[in-house]
């Protein structure tokens, strides 16, 4: 234990953290960035996306749940774990219809920004190119089930943040995809308000608040001229403890 109180080593500074936190939150709090996708602080954990991964002890673990403990010496800073994350994202742009030039959410998807920091140039596995049901029956709110990486953050932000479960994930494997909670299965119908955490936190052009789509220019929006790890480290220190 340091004289600051308990901290874990990541890619050698020392962190402090708090009894029950992960070594990716902790991180987040020492203004240190990890790459991740499917991770909220004040959500639980979910693990999907692995963007997260790094190296303990030689052995690759998910940052958002792996629990930070006094000893444990992380590694995130790599060039095997760069090329590891490259690839998951490559997998990620294969297996949706990612059209970044023609997408509203250009410039302020955190999918797009973390392919542009991990040195992305191509998609390079062959392209799936999804047709799922597109949703625009909601007033406010488009949901595109064709650019969703199946992250949970609208599953479990419109449970535990907004209360009101408007969403699920249904089927399994390649055939997963997002279903709402409504009589009619559509978006229209269900609880949803634009104003939602749940639409806030998708992480990508999947849920899209219908008309401020172009208020903000291309090149001004929020990762044209930062890189995620500045922009989500400020975003991150302007929380107040506990806040989503
Ligand atoms: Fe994640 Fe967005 Fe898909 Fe919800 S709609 S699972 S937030 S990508
Ligand atoms: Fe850890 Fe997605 S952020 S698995």
């Amino acid at each position: 234990m340091s004289a600051a109180g308990k901290c874990f080593r990541l890619d050698g500074a020392e962190i402090p953290f708090r009894d029950g936190q992960g070594v990716l939150e902790a991180a987040l709090d020492a203004g240190r960035y990890i790459p991740h996708l499917c991770f909220e602080p004040g959500l639980p954990p979910h693990d999907s996306c692995r963007l997260c991964t790094v190296m303990v002890g030689g052995r690759a673990a998910a940052a958002c749940s792996l629990p930070a403990a006094e000893g444990l010496d992380v590694v995130s800073d790599s060039p095997e774990l760069g090329d590891a994350r490259r690839q998951l994202l490559q997998l990620l742009f294969s297996e949706g219809n990612h059209i970044c030039p023609g997408c509203e959410r250009s410039g302020d998807c955190k999918l797009q920004a973390s392919a542009y920091a991990a040195g992305m140039q191509d998609n390079h596995f062959p392209q799936l190119f999804p047709v799922r049901e597109r949703d625009a029956s909601h007033p406010d709110v488009l949901l595109d089930r064709d650019r969703c990486i199946l992250c949970e953050l609208c599953v479990r932000g419109s449970r535990l943040l907004d209360g009101k479960d408007v969403f699920a994930i249904a089927r399994r494997g390649i055939a997963s995809q997002l279903v709402v909670n409504s009589p009619s299965g559509l978006l229209g119908d269900s609880a949803l308000a634009v104003t939602d955490h749940a639409v806030r936190l998708c992480p990508v052009g999947a849920l899209l608040p219908k008309r401020p789509a172009a208020l903000v220019p291309l090149g001004k929006r929020s990762y044209a001229q930062e890189s995620i790890a500045t922009v989500e480290l400020r975003r991150h220190a302007a929380r107040k403890p506990g806040q989503p």
